[in-house]
């Protein structure tokens, strides 16, 4: 997620607060950075792609300033670069944003007949050339701001320096946050509070589609051009720390939080024009007549899914495989081969491995990918990018949820017809709400916890889907809390694996196949009758009342290419609760990094 920093003030070097508000940003993750502020009377930018140094070293710090913008790219739309860093001037207006402007292309579209012409890739730069025509229009920035909010669809956190007004900051936001911070005869503007906690803890939320002018020692917020809004100043108890988090204890308990909105932004990313262009999205997969998923971890896991949901829909065999075992063994290609490479960083040495092999072959490849111009999103012939947005926590959640949500909309494409979309599109709406409802029953999942964090050895079933999800569900149980689990094939136990089943063993069994649920339900039934401790996690339509469970979790029912994403909201959280309980460093297990860019 992008940052956004503002300085307007009598006390303070511009620059130093806004290189300094960027820094307490870093931590969100960014690809470029850039400054604009006023210097002898004119706006000046400087940007540059990479860390933050880079921007540094070009400035002279030793320039008086009392007004300036600066911003962070995380990169949505257009590869980092210079070029498509902000802050982005155009005409008599620069200015960051946060966000993303879902119409940018139609509006580039009339901006260009009316004249004006682009250098980056971005949304932001056609919103800032929006902005310049009004104001050349009306001259009048409040009400440009105001006819503005009318033209753009999509997310924005906008801060905006205007030519020829050297005193004043305009800010405006819809749906990315933004929040103003006061001082004594200055004031700022930020998207986090970590930017501006070092200099003050006093500030006013920025409501949805409010705008606000600052100045240096006023701060007038509108609803319109024409109504200003009295809003009442807080303070911020928050640490840095606790500031960084949002206030959520853990990162990945807040990106467990941020699910929802993730989901449905990787979703009406892809679907926002309807089926026709879902379809031109994606390749044309009816070319293949094999698709090889390769992948890592939890990426490895989500492709399992995606292997259930392309086959069923797409009627196309799919092989999952991990990439360290792919990358060495035979390989059988044709010309009718895709090969799908997932992975949140985008730098996995196995996966990118992978991905070089089938392109010495000359077969199709195609990334899913969280980092925008990372190695494997660049290398590979076709990417869809998945809207996570910044992922700190080593085990991952919200980009893993993000993957399903592009497979299932793989999925979707393959039987694309309007009665099949327009069922999932209001599927859809409902899988946000329910998502949510699942995170807040936090105690359900501590309830369990409790029962499980000092055993020595849990167990994960589950048959089709819900065997990839135990997969899932064991891996992060394992990785946060140390704790060693096992997921198997409900089908497998008296292959073997139930040898190992004694009086309290915890068994987590995945129940949400209706075509499968009387075969499941035996399985429990054999681990039950040999002691085990069972938590069953199962849909509102196959939740029936029995002796074969110790412990309950429903989740609601959904479209069946939706499903997962609900499923493995209480496999996270219940891990996430054992290893709180078990004291664990949840964010940086030990022996794990982010992204594992070795062999
Ligand atoms: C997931 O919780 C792990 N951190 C790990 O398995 C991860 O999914 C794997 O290393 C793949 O990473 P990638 O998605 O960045 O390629």
């Amino acid at each position: 997620m992008c940052g956004i920093v503002g300085y307007v003030g009598k006390n303070k070097q511009a620059l130093h607060v806004l290189i300094e508000g960027l820094k307490a940003l870093e931590y969100r993750g960014y690809d470029s950075s850039g400054v604009a502020f006023l210097n002898n009377n004119k706006i000046q930018i400087i940007k540059e792609k990479g860390k933050i140094h880079n921007l540094e070293v070009k400035i002279d710090f030793s320039v008086t300033s009392n007004l300036g913008i600066g911003h962070t790219r995380w990169a949505t739309h257009g590869e980092p670069s210079q070029i498509n860093a902000h802050p982005h001037k155009v005409g008599k207006i620069t200015l960051v944003h946060n966000g993303i402007i879902e119409n940018y292309e139609e509006l580039k579209l009339v901006l260009k007949e009316s004249g004006y012409s682009f250098i980056s890739e971005t949304d932001t730069e056609v919103a800032c050339a929006l902005i310049d025509k009004l104001y050349n229009e009306k001259n009048d920035i409040l009400k440009v701001m105001d006819k503005c909010r009318n033209l753009i669809r999509g997310s924005y956190a906008f801060a905006i320096l205007v030519d020829d007004i050297d005193d004043k900051l305009f800010v405006m936001r819809k749906d990315s946050p933004l929040i103003i911070a006061l001082g004594n005869d200055e004031n700022y503007v930020a998207s986090d509070v970590p930017a501006i906690l070092k200099f003050t803890n006093r500030y006013i939320l920025l409501n949805n589609n409010e705008m606000a002018v600052l100045t240096s020692d006023s701060v007038k917020v509108y609803k319109d051009s024409n109504t200003i809004i009295k809003k009442d100043i807080d303070t911020f108890e928050w640490d840095m720390e606790a500031a960084m988090k949002n206030g959520y204890e853990h990162y990945m308990l807040k990106e467990i939080n941020e699910e929802p909105e993730v989901v449905y932004n990787t979703i009406y990313n892809l679907i926002k024009n309807g089926s026709e262009e879902l379809s031109s999205i994606f390749p044309d997969f009816s070319k293949y007549k094999k698709i090889d998923i390769v992948a890592c971890g939890s990426a490895y896991h989500a492709g399992l899914i995606g292997k259930t949901l392309i086959e069923k829909y797409g009627d196309i065999p799919v092989n999952v495989e991990v990439a360290s075992e792919y990358r060495y063994k035979k390989l059988f290609y044709n010309n009718r081969t895709l090969v799908i490479i997932i992975s949140q960083s985008g730098e996995t040495a196995d996966s990118l491995a992978a991905l070089r092999i089938a392109k010495e072959h000359d077969v199709d490849t195609l990334a899913i990918v969280n980092v925008v111009g990372s190695s494997i999103a660049r290398e590979a012939k076709y990417v869809l990018y998945t809207k996570a947005g910044v992922e700190i926590a080593v085990a991952t959640t919200k980009a893993y949820s993000s993957q399903l949500a592009v497979l299932s909309l793989i999925a979707l494409s393959m039987i694309n017809n309007d009665d099949n979309f327009d069922n999932f599109v209001s599927d859809c709406q409902k899988l946000e709400t329910q998502m949510t409802n699942l995170i807040k029953k936090h105690n359900v999942y501590r309830d369990i916890a409790l029962e499980i964090y000092q055993k020595n050895d849990i167990f994960f079933l589950g048959r089709g889907i819900d065997y990839a999800l135990a997969m899932e569900g064991s891996l992060k149980l394992k990785e946060i809390s140390y704790l060693h689990s096992e997921a198997y094939p409900a089908g497998e136990l008296k292959h073997g694996t139930i040898s190992l089943i004694e009086k309290d063993t915890p068994v987590i069994a995945i129940a949400t196949d209706e075509t499968l649920n009387e075969k499941i339900i035996s399985n429990i039934k054999e681990v039950k009758a040999r002691g085990a401790s069972v938590i069953l996690l199962t849909t509102s339509k196959l939740n029936k009342v029995g002796d074969y469970y110790d412990y309950k979790i429903v989740v609601d029912d959904n479209n069946e290419l939706l499903q997962s994403l609900l499923t493995i909201i209480p496999l996270q959280l219940l891990s996430y609760e054992v290893a709180k309980l078990k004291g664990c460093d949840i964010d940086k297990p030990r022996n794990l990094a982010k992204s594992v860019t070795v062999e």
